[in-house]
C-alpha cells in the first residue's frame, strides 16, 4: 500500500471516515484508547500523510495543510466526543453498580450495658451529692463491732438472729460478711470525727454496698442485695430535717410530686426510728388494683430515724452536742418498684439482655 498523500482530499477524507468508525464502534474507554492510538498514532496514515507536507513543493503545501488541518479537526471533534460520552456511560454505570443498600440489616456489635442495680445506686448517690454530701465505702467483710455492737446491738439482741448472718470462719473471731451498710456510717463518723468536733464540719455521707444475708435466692430475696445508706450528723439535726431529706430523695428519683411518710418502728440504732413509706408513684393512692402499691397507695422503701446516743458514743461523738440522722433502704427493692421488675432473680442471673433494656441510664 503506497503511502497516503496530503493532497489526496479524498484518500485523507476516507482515512478520516475509517477512524471516526472505528471510534464509533468503540464501546469501552479503552476500546477508544487503542482505536485513538491506530488512528492518530505515529504510524497512523493521517500522521503519516502529515508528515510529508515538509517535503511538498512551495505550491502545495497551502492546499495540503489546508487538507490536513481539517482532517485533524474532524478527528479531535470526533474523539472527543466519544470520550465525552463513553465517560459519562461509566460514570453512570459505577453509580449504579457501586450503590449501597443502606436500609439492609447488618451485623452488629452488640455493646454491653452497665447493670441497673449499679447505675441506679450511682443515680441515687448523685442526688445526694448534688446536695453537698459526700460518697463513702465500707469493706464488705466486716468487724462483728461494727456490724452490730457499735450499732447498738446487745450480745444477745434478737435481731442478731433476726439478720440471719454469714459468719467467715472461725465464728470466734468475730467477721461477718456485713448485713447491711448501717456498719459504714460508724466506720465514717469515726473518720470524719476530729473534722466535725474541730473544725465543725457536719458529716453528711452516702453509703452504698453488697449486703449480705443468709436467704434463698427465690423471686423476692437473693442472699446478696445492695443497700444505700444515708448519715447526717451535725449541731441541731432533728426529725425535721430527715423527713426534709427524705422527701429531697424522693423526688429526685420519682418526680416532683413525690411525698413520703413515716411510721413509728424500731432499730436499736436509732431514736425514734421509722418505716418510711412512698406515696404510691403509679396510682397516687387512687386505684384499689394497682400492682404497684398492692392497693394500699403507699410503697414501703426504708428504714430511718435519730441515731441512738450509743452509736454517736460509739464514734467518739458527744450526742448532748451533736445530733444525728440516719437512713437506709433497698436498691433491688428500688429497682423492682421503680421499674416494675417482678422476680429478683433477673438481677442477678447475668442475662445482657435484662441489663439492655435499661440501656445505660435508669
Ligand atoms: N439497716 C437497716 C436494715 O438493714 C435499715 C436501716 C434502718 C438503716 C434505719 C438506717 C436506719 O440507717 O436509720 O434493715
Amino acid at each position: 500500500m503506497t503511502d497516503l498523500s496530503p493532497l489526496d482530499a479524498d484518500g485523507v477524507s476516507a482515512a478520516v471516515d475509517d477512524a471516526l468508525a472505528a471510534f464509533a464502534a468503540a464501546t469501552t474507554l479503552d476500546d477508544l484508547k487503542e482505536a485513538r492510538l491506530a488512528h492518530t498514532g505515529d504510524k497512523a496514515p493521517v500522521s503519516l500523510a502529515n508528515r510529508q507536507i515538509g517535503a511538498l513543493e512551495p505550491a502545495d503545501k497551502a492546499a495540503a495543510g489546508k487538507n490536513m488541518g481539517m482532517a485533524r479537526g474532524r478527528l479531535n471533534k470526533a474523539l472527543e466526543a466519544r470520550q465525552a460520552e463513553l465517560e459519562a456511560e461509566r460514570d453512570a454505570s459505577v453509580l449504579v453498580e457501586e450503590a449501597v443498600d443502606v436500609t439492609l440489616p447488618v451485623n452488629r456489635a452488640m455493646t454491653g450495658a452497665r447493670h441497673p442495680l449499679e447505675s441506679l445506686q450511682e443515680r441515687m448517690c448523685d442526688t445526694f451529692v448534688a446536695m453537698g454530701w459526700e460518697v463513702a465505702e465500707g469493706p464488705e467483710m466486716e468487724a462483728e463491732w461494727f456490724n452490730f455492737d457499735a450499732l447498738n446491738f446487745d450480745p444477745d439482741h434478737p435481731a442478731r438472729e433476726m439478720q440471719d448472718t454469714f459468719f467467715i470462719d472461725p465464728p470466734e473471731a468475730g467477721i461477718v460478711l456485713r448485713t447491711h451498710t448501717s456498719p459504714v456510717q460508724v466506720r465514717a463518723a469515726l473518720e470524719r470525727r476530729d473534722a466535725l468536733v474541730n473544725d465543725g464540719r457536719g458529716i453528711y455521707v452516702v453509703c452504698p454496698g453488697k449486703t449480705f444475708r443468709t436467704d434463698a435466692l427465690d423471686a423476692t430475696h437473693t442472699p446478696v442485695f445492695h443497700q444505700i445508706e444515708g448519715l447526717a450528723v451535725d449541731k441541731g439535726l432533728t426529725m425535721a430535717h430527715l423527713k426534709g431529706t427524705l422527701d429531697a430523695f424522693a423526688r429526685s428519683l420519682f418526680g416532683p410530686d413525690a411525698v413520703t411518710r413515716l411510721r413509728p418502728n424500731f432499730f436499736p440504732f436509732t431514736e425514734p426510728s421509722a418505716e418510711m413509706d412512698l406515696r404510691c408513684f403509679v396510682c397516687q393512692g387512687e386505684d384499689t388494683a394497682c400492682r404497684t402499691c398492692s392497693g394500699t397507695g403507699w410503697i414501703e422503701w426504708g428504714g430511718c430515724g435519730m441515731t441512738h446516743p450509743n452509736v454517736l458514743i460509739a464514734a467518739g461523738i458527744d450526742p448532748e452536742q451533736y445530733t444525728a440522722f440516719a437512713f437506709g433502704m433497698g436498691v433491688e427493692r428500688t429497682l423492682m418498684f421503680r421499674h416494675g421488675v417482678t422476680d429478683m432473680r433477673d438481677m442477678v442471673e447475668g442475662d445482657v439482655r435484662f441489663s439492655q433494656q435499661f440501656g445505660m441510664e435508669v
